[in-house]
């Protein structure tokens, strides 16, 4: 096994994945270790399953599959169903928000409500429904129904491409990349990738950027947006992060996955006076809610919770021995989770029927009943307290502050009612730029080291970073998501960022909130009357492992933002697919990926970017 030194930059993780080893637990690191090395054709994505002719592995010397697919299109195809899968994760989740909004329409439950009235009419009217003098209710109606839409086949274009800048739909509609329904794209990657279709890897590609704008400006944004308007806008607003935030002597329920719709159920109910009377009784002093990956931030964002961990910590946290439930709903869980929570008294909930685990508890979580089952399982997390054995619990360290609740509507109230400030900073240079810094952990990279390392860098360089997903817990234990960490930042981003009392690195919040990202430099393109391509922006994710980081990457660069990625995707096999997404997107969509393992020079790349984006733009660079 590789050298737990080698494995991840943290001490609270270093400490856990010693007790693993003690104690004979397996995690993620020992099971990489036994898979590796990878199979040389699927890394490189030339190895197609799509039919039973095959499965084929194509070479040099061998270079067509049985149907006469060629590497460039394997690839191609291989790729394009990665991108709907993450495309489809995403949206997904965004139609589980319609369908509790849909749940309050119909009067079908009282446990969720719409708690911003002003969002849902604001967002009503960027779709073109009417306002004015209607009741909220039938506004939420419509909304339901223009939502649902958004996911189907009769609609030329998703609903929030209202937000995109005219010269950016053109430039899409000329490549017949408009998104036009979510489902639609999805389906239509899969109908394409099927043996004898699409047999042209750009192409192929096309309508993979397609379907990755399909998720960032409808299914994604779709999610964002009705979680806020469901459970709140997020506010700025101080917590704390790392395993610290598990305490000794209170119950402990982790919340793990993606939707808010489980968790903020969840975290309700542990405020539940019987339940923590219950608690007290078994002689426990609370209940403590903490968030681990998305759904942690999710709750981070809007209630303030603390952060346990990001991907490579769920485990770890489990072997802390003083964890009483994980709650889980969908996406980025491990399965071995629940032989990890197996080794002690963790209970382990999931709520999901599209995401069953094999020996889990299992809550089929319905908005009707919600409430009820959120009690349930917070009882069970409780009565699980009497069965934990101190013995075994080992909490490695503090907790550190951050701070959180960065939304667009956030920043333009703390910036006195406009985003004219920022655009005012830019272009005097004070701000050069910004940069999404996004995504995963991948235990082939040592946790963390590449996320805090970019963002220290760019930060240095008077680049402003927003953090989403699993970056968000690397940056705030790093100590950058606190306003003292202006201390960290060049010259220019320390005055501004000083001056308004905020961190240099801002948490945007989940994954599915990059949508915010997306949205932010729609505003900023139409305030400056340019496209997207032509804002010093950048993206990129430095430790990214999932299809939904994929679908992310790529709906940022055909937005016109260039992105990076600290490892490839598996498309090194096609020389005409690797061609095309770092150099030959550049005249199609203004922007292109680089891959970059080295963060500085990945620092530099940005820096590089942004110079040429704010010449163009007639300022200093
Ligand atoms: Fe092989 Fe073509 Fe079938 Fe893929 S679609 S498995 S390349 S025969
Ligand atoms: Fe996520």
């Amino acid at each position: 096994p590789r050298p737990i030194e080698e494995l991840s930059i943290w001490d609270d993780a270093k400490a856990m994945l010693k007790k693993a080893r003690a104690e004979g637990i397996q995690t993620v690191h020992d099971r990489l270790d036994r898979q590796t090395p990878h199979c040389k054709f699927c890394e490189l994505g030339t190895t197609c399953r799509n039919c039973t002719m095959g499965p084929c592995r194509v070479s040099e010397k061998n270079p067509l599959g049985v149907c006469g697919a060629d590497a460039d299109v394997i690839v191609a195809r291989n790729f394009g169903r990665f991108v709907a899968g993450g495309a489809a994760g995403h949206s997904d989740h965004g139609r589980d928000l319609i369908e509790v909004l849909e749940a309050i329409v119909e009067g079908e439950t009282s446990d969720y409500k719409i708690t911003e009235e002003n969002k849902l009419r604001a967002i009503a009217g960027e779709v073109g429904i009417k306002t004015d003098g209607r009741p909220t209710m039938d506004v939420a109606r419509d909304v339901m129904e223009c939502f649902f839409a958004d996911f189907g086949s009769r609609k030329k274009e998703v609903s929030f491409l209202s937000r995109v800048p005219k010269v950016r739909k053109d430039k899409w509609a000329g490549l017949k990349m408009i998104p036009r329904g979510v489902d639609r794209e999805i389906a239509e990657m899969m109908h394409r990738t099927h043996m004898g279709c699409d047999n042209d890897a750009p192409n192929t590609m096309i309508h993979a950027a397609r379907t990755a704008l399909a998720d960032g400006w409808g299914g994604s944004m779709i999610g964002t947006e009705l979680s806020d308007v469901i459970f709140g806008v997020p506010t700025p607003k101080m917590s704390t992060a790392n395993l610290g935030v598990i305490k000794a002597d209170k119950v402990n329920l982790l919340v793990h996955g993606h939707n808010p719709v489980v968790s903020e159920m969840i975290l309700a109910a542990a405020r539940d006076p019987e339940l923590l009377a219950r608690a007290k009784e078994l002689g426990a002093t609370g209940i403590n809610v903490a968030g681990l990956c998305c759904t942690g931030n999710e709750l981070l964002m809007r209630q303030g919770i603390p952060m346990a961990g990001n991907h490579l910590m769920t485990e770890l946290a489990i072997i802390t021995g003083a964890v009483e439930a994980i709650v889980v709903d969908y996406q980025c869980i491990m399965p071995s989770l629940v032989q990890v929570s197996g080794c002690y008294h963790t209970k382990f909930i999931d709520t999901a029927n599209k995401a069953r685990f094999s020996g889990a508890i299992h809550f089929d979580f319905q908005p009707k009943t919600a409430m009820k089952q959120a009690r349930e399982i917070v009882s069970i997390a409780v009565e699980a307290f009497a069965q934990r054995d101190a013995g075994r619990v080992d909490i490695p360290c503090e907790p550190v502050e951050i701070m959180t609740g960065f939304s667009n509507e956030a920043v333009t109230a703390a910036l006195g009612g406009s985003l004219d400030p920022l655009v005012q900073a830019i272009a005097a240079g004070d701000i050069r730029g910004a940069v999404g810094i996004v995504g995963c952990n991948n235990p082939k990279i040592k946790q963390d080291s590449l996320n805090v390392k970019l963002a220290e860098e760019l930060i240095k360089k008077d680049i402003l970073v927003l953090v989403t997903g699993c970056v968000t817990t690397a940056a705030g234990k790093a100590g950058l998501l606190v306003p003292d960490a202006i201390e960290k930042a060049g010259p220019g981003l320390k005055k501004v960022c000083g001056a308004l009392g905020i961190p240099p690195v801002l948490h945007y919040g989940s994954c599915v909130d990059n949508a915010r990202i997306l949205q932010l430099c729609a505003a900023l393109a139409n305030a400056l009357n340019v496209d997207i391509s032509d804002l010093p922006v950048g993206a990129s994710s430095p430790e990214w492992y999932s299809e939904k980081a994929a679908a992310i990457g790529l709906y940022a660069v055909a937005s016109g933002i260039y992105t990076h990625l600290g490892h490839p995707p598996n498309i090194l096999g096609s020389e005409t697919v690797t061609n095309l997404a770092v150099s030959g997107l550049e005249d199609l969509v203004g922007a292109t990926f680089f891959i970059e393992g080295d963060m500085v020079k990945a620092a530099d790349m940005f820096d590089e970017r942004i110079k040429t984006k704010r010449k163009a733009l007639g300022l200093s660079e």
